[in-house]
């Protein structure tokens, strides 16, 4: 892509972050677009030769949505949850195909609707766990390992020093990913995981 396209583009990303920011600051929880690399990092982990579907909580402008297309995921594979209409709206006309839901993954009984049965490949979020109780992180936690093949991963992004949700070894398995200092602000990456 050419050298401007490439800036419009990334300066309508963080227009629109910043508008979705100014309405929704705990939703957003973040003050600027995940960066590529962090994208491209978390996006790593998807293993599409799995042949299942991967699960993307809060792709917000999609930068991560990009990059788990560009691992070779078809956009028919992706199910992706925004919670905010207007993300949700750029979203489905922005990348085509992709199957983006608007509703509230911590609801993700009833948000993923007649999906709610899938098994996934792996999940990829964005969601910002620091603005809910951590009683809310471990349930989402819990319903998403549910839905993976034992040893796959939930890869969380997130910005405070320690892991947002709760050790408990019995349940699930803490991995720290690492550490991105090529995003603002600077991003630790997690991964749970069971079995
Ligand atoms: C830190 S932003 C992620 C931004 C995205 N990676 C990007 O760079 O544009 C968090 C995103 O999670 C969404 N979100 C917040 N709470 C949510 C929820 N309960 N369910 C689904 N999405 C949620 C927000 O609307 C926002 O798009």
């Amino acid at each position: 892509m050419r050298l401007k396209q490439r800036f419009e583009q990334k300066f309508d990303e963080e227009i629109r972050f910043f508008k979705g920011m100014m309405q929704g600051p705990k939703t957003v929880g973040a003050i600027a677009p995940t960066s590529s690399v962090t994208a491209r990092k978390m996006a790593s982990v998807v293993e599409p030769r799995s042949g299942l579907p991967v699960l993307e909580l809060g792709p917000g402008t999609g930068v991560i949505t990009k990059q788990i297309l560009a691992r070779g995921v078809p956009a028919e594979k992706i199910v992706s949850i925004e919670y905010s209409k207007d993300f949700y709206q750029r979203l489905t006309q922005d990348y085509p195909g992709v199957h983006f839901i608007h509703g509230d993954a911590f609801d993700i009984d009833n948000t993923l609707g007649a999906l709610a049965g899938q098994t996934f490949d792996s999940v990829i979020s964005a969601v910002p766990l620091l603005s809910f109780p951590m009683q809310a992180r471990i349930s989402l936690l819990e319903k998403l390992l549910d839905r993976l093949p034992a040893g796959r991963p939930v890869v969380q992004i997130t910005y405070g020093p320690v892991s947002p949700i709760v050790a408990n070894p019995d349940r699930y398995h803490i991995q720290h990913f690492d550490f991105i200092v090529r995003n603002i602000p600077p991003a630790q990456l997690w991964i749970y995981s069971r079995g």
